[in-house]
């Protein structure tokens, strides 16, 4: 191995000090050691105690990565109005979940429900014994399951919550000898990740221990493998509905002149197209889901766990389609979305992360019911915004102008010079040469 091989390779990393740490990593991966290593720690907070709990959410940590923090407020949900925390580092999206946001708030606001917050579980299982004889027995193993796992489900049982129903599947016929138990849970206000996977890993012991010891198995059936126990983040029955409606005169005219009726019907068409073309659903989606991560994210939610349970059910009939939907019945436009959001407003960083903590406060610490129809009343702000856009102006208005003053940020242009800039380039091509070639004739002198 060469000299920069082994410098890439390090044996206990993780007993190094956070300092440690990173000196190992600035001497064998950057150019400039020092400057690098004075740039992770200025990211370091302040008070110790705090970065100490920052630490505590991962492994290896050795900084804090910024992202920006902002609120779409002007939130109209079943007549209550929110302010909502939204961390993102796309530009736009705060922008367009406020826009549209703002535009429902004159129309009704947005309509939302909570259809069901069942959470789901699995034990996988791989056996050579008779199903019969373990479906005979099933209601004797589901009590010794339920009674076994009780030290764990007692306390989300004081809570209203707890395991609701136990099926006993049987999968042979898709793989040999492979048997599941699907259970539902209630979690209440936490997304319960923990607690389900707690009890199934005990409800998987005590299945072992049903069959090596019940008198109804022979001793050839005694012998059953757990091949894992886990819950399912594909949550179909923790769904929320949400819509907007209106009559379609009251759309009014677009920026670029079309009217309401036209909207509606060209609205109505983009999203018949992502119903019907996958390539286009999963743009669509992404624009929803631009809008309720970073509300999942902001209230220290699981954004991965949210997105699998949300592509998964975009495609449940088998082909990936829109998560929204848009009718125009009877002279009333109506946009709406279901969709299932595993979510928790206790337990997990909810709590722990103080700034999830501060954006859980700024939404009036909501349960997770309220918090469904939160993110998803976002996610369907979002999709509005953005197909209005795309079907109106082009999104590239707005991005190029979020662009621009990013790039003149980077040029270090002062206020005069931004708005001079963006007034120039109002209709313009937005390009980093042109608008360094436009400071420079401005900073030159050059009048434009
Ligand atoms: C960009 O992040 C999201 C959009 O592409 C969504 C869409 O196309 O609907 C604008």
């Amino acid at each position: 191995m060469d000299k920069q091989q082994t410098n890439k390779t390090i044996s206990g990393f993780s007993k190094l000090s956070k300092r440690g740490k990173i000196r190992w990593i600035v001497e064998n991966f950057f150019k400039d050691p020092e400057a690098v290593a004075r740039e992770l720690m200025s990211y370091w907070h302040g008070d110790e105690d705090q970065q100490r709990i920052l630490d505590g959410f991962s492994e290896n940590t050795i900084s804090n990565f910024p992202m920006p923090f902002g609120v779409a407020p002007n939130f109209l949900i079943n007549g209550q109005t929110y302010c909502v925390p939204m961390v993102i580092e796309e530009s736009s999206v705060v922008a367009a979940a406020s826009a549209g946001a703002k535009f429902w708030m004159n129309r009704g606001g947005f309509q939302a429900e909570v259809v069901d917050t069942k959470k789901v579980g699995q034990v996988h299982f791989s056996w050579k014994g008779s199903f019969k004889k373990l479906q005979s027995v099933f209601p004797e193993l589901e009590e010794k399951l339920r009674t076994e796992a009780k030290s764990i489900t007692a306390n989300m049982e004081k809570r209203g919550g707890g395991v609701l129903d136990i099926q006993l599947l049987d999968l042979s016929h898709l793989e040999p000898d492979y048997f599941q138990l699907k259970v539902n849970f209630e979690t209440c206000d936490s997304m319960g990740a923990n607690f389900i996977n707690s009890v199934l890993e005990a409800f998987g012991a005590s299945l072992q221990n049903f069959v090596e010891t019940h008198p109804i198995f022979d001793e050839d059936e005694r012998d059953l493998d757990i091949v894992m126990a886990i819950l399912s983040n594909f949550t179909p029955e923790c769904l929320v509905r949400v819509k907007v409606s209106c009559p379609v005169q009251e759309l009014g005219r677009c920026e670029n002149g079309l009217l309401a009726v036209e909207f509606a019907e060209k609205f109505k068409k983009a999203v018949r197209i992502a119903q019907i073309d996958p390539f286009r659903a999963a743009t669509h989606n992404k624009g929803i889901f631009n809008g309720i991560d970073a509300v999942v994210l902001a209230t220290g939610n699981d954004f991965r766990a949210i997105e699998a349970c949300g592509h998964t059910y975009a495609a449940r009939d088998g082909q990936y389609r829109s998560l929204s939907r848009c009718t125009i019945e009877n002279g009333i436009f109506e946009f709406s979305m279901e969709i299932p959001l595993a979510l928790g407003t206790v337990g997990g960083l909810t709590k722990l992360h103080p700034i999830a903590r501060r954006s859980l406060e700024l939404l009036g610490n909501p349960s997770a019911e309220e918090l469904m129809m939160v993110i998803a009343s976002v996610g369907l702000a979002q999709n509005f915004a953005a197909v209005r856009s795309l079907i109106t102006t082009g999104i590239q208005k707005g991005h190029m102008k979020m662009h621009l003053i990013n790039i003149l940020n980077h040029l270090q242009a002062n206020e005069p010079e931004m708005q001079a800039a963006i007034a120039f380039f109002e209709d313009k091509t937005v390009s980093f040469t042109g608008v360094r070639e436009f400071l420079e004739r401005r900073r030159a002198g050059v009048v434009h």
